[in-house]
């Protein structure tokens, strides 16, 4: 069984107000940083966990925290991304809802390391009864001299503001969230200059999601060192996955990175296997814009070796045998479900998602959803298959924001890999109609 680092306490009752979050050892991280820590020497503690953003990208947090521009006289700001929209995905939710204060107590920690005096929380505009749940907390924050002028005595002063989100997927791509913050339509700036030089208001700032903040309030407690004991390789730490699909017990685990993908799906302390009595046919590991792994690649790696859930394994083998771990929505496939169907179906999702703004991306994602919505419904060609593909390297690399990219990879992977019952739907569209394809092959069955 894996330690909890972050939601060890979640069910515990009343946990989401500040007096049992208290009794429960919160806002330690608070009082050792401003009392015993420099923000220096916060930093540092971070750098030493090897922690990697938790919002997708999996980017060393210590070194963005580092990359952070400290001109004189001029604000810094942290901004959490909580705008948690990616298809499969779902873990964010849980840890504010549950533990309002510990992402509190992550914003107050590491805006001290960062020498932010205004943080803002962006949250999904959907989520609004979240939003009233961290608004509460932050009172209680205020209240109780977490927040506001001289915390703890320290001489560090600290606002906290949450703000709902414009409703929008690419409000979660930071320079698109920040554009939405300061009021704007939320589209994705050109960088450079990245966030860390110009910001919020054209001020330094760093963005981080939301697990990635609560996460260093354990790294502040027990120290970078032995956060990084925990983990293999250059994935330390413990990482929140949603676990969604045909799955006997779907949810959110907190898991030790290294943990091997066999143990989540089937063991008894995860998902306890495939629902119903059925086959694994599929799993998409890191939320609806990473690559999909056909069954024989989702335990295994091409080579053979076990798949862990880390970034570099779950990466193995780049886009050919591989996925990505990104933000860890783990959705997972049985026999009974379509490719086409899904694929066509998360097409749909980015193309009503594309901000518009980049001509591959706008005209891309709708030429993709409308060729896999005739190959779904029985209308496609093989010249079609082909098609996806041309559009797909037409977008691939040519936008602003990896939107595109995140549009393009996945129908990439699901043909790359399920191409038999791509074909099955031109050559037996009837039959795709009324039945499923079922499961495919691996080539050394084939
Ligand atoms: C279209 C799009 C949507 C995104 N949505 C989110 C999101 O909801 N939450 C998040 O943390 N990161 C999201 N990201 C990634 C952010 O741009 C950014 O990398 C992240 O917030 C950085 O935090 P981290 O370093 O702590 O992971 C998204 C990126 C793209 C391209």
């Amino acid at each position: 069984m894996s330690r909890k680092l972050l939601i060890e306490h979640a069910e515990v009752p009343g946990i989401a107000s500040y007096e049992t979050y208290r009794k429960h050892g919160g806002y330690a991280s608070v009082e050792k940083a401003l009392k015993t820590m420099s923000p220096d020497e916060v930093v540092e503690e971070v750098k030493k966990s090897g922690l990697r953003g938790r919002g997708g990208a999996g980017f060393p947090t210590g070194m963005k925290w580092s990359f952070l521009a400290k001109p004189e006289g001029v604000e810094r700001h942290l901004v959490c991304n909580a705008d948690e929209s990616e298809p499969g995905t779902f873990k964010d939710r849980y840890l504010m809802e549950k533990l309002p204060h510990l992402l509190i107590e992550g914003m107050i920690t590491s805006s001290y390391a960062l020498g932010a005096r205004r943080s803002y929380i962006y949250i999904r505009g959907e989520f609004m009864y979240v939003l009233r749940i961290l608004e509460k907390a932050i009172a209680e924050a205020y209240a109780n001299g977490m927040l506001g002028k001289n915390i703890l005595g320290s001489g560090y002063d600290l606002d906290l503001v949450v703000t709902p989100g414009g409703g929008a997927y690419i409000c979660g791509e930071e320079t698109a969230l920040l554009e939405s913050l300061e009021g704007k339509r939320g589209n994705p700036r050109m960088k450079p200059p990245f966030p860390a030089v110009k910001g919020l208001w054209g001020n330094p700032t760093v963005v981080n999601n939301v697990e990635s903040i609560a996460a260093v309030v354990p790294i502040v407690n027990e120290g970078g060192e032995a956060y990084a004991k925990i983990g293999i390789e250059r994935s330390t730490g413990t990482k929140l996955i949603s676990a969604s699909g045909n799955l006997v017990r779907p949810g959110v685990y907190e898991i030790e990175l290294g943990l091997s993908v066999e143990e989540f799906i089937y063991g008894d302390n995860y998902c306890r296997g495939i629902a119903n009595g059925k086959k694994l046919k599929a799993c998409i590991p890191g939320g609806s814009s990473v690559p999909i792994l056909p069954h024989y690649l989702v335990t295994k790696t091409a080579a053979g070796t076990d798949r862990l859930m880390t970034y570099e394994s779950l990466a193995d083998g780049g886009f050919a045998s591989g996925s990505m771990l990104g933000s860890g929505g783990f959705i997972v496939f049985d026999e009974d479900q379509c490719i086409v169907r899904n694929t066509w179906n998360f097409a749909r999702f980015y193309a009503h998602e594309s901000c518009g703004q980049c001509s591959p991306c706008r005209e891309g994602t709708g030429w993709m959803e409308k060729v896999l919505y005739r190959l779904e419904h029985g209308m496609g060609t093989l010249e079609d298959i082909s098609l996806l593909e041309e559009i797909n390297k037409k977008i691939e690399g040519n936008t602003i924001c990896p939107l595109g990219d995140a549009a393009a990879w996945p129908v990439a992977a699901a043909i790359r890999h399920f191409r038999d019952e791509f074909e099955w739907h031109v050559k037996s569209p009837q039959e795709a109609q009324t039945r499923n394809y079922g499961l495919i092959q691996a080539p050394l069955e084939a």
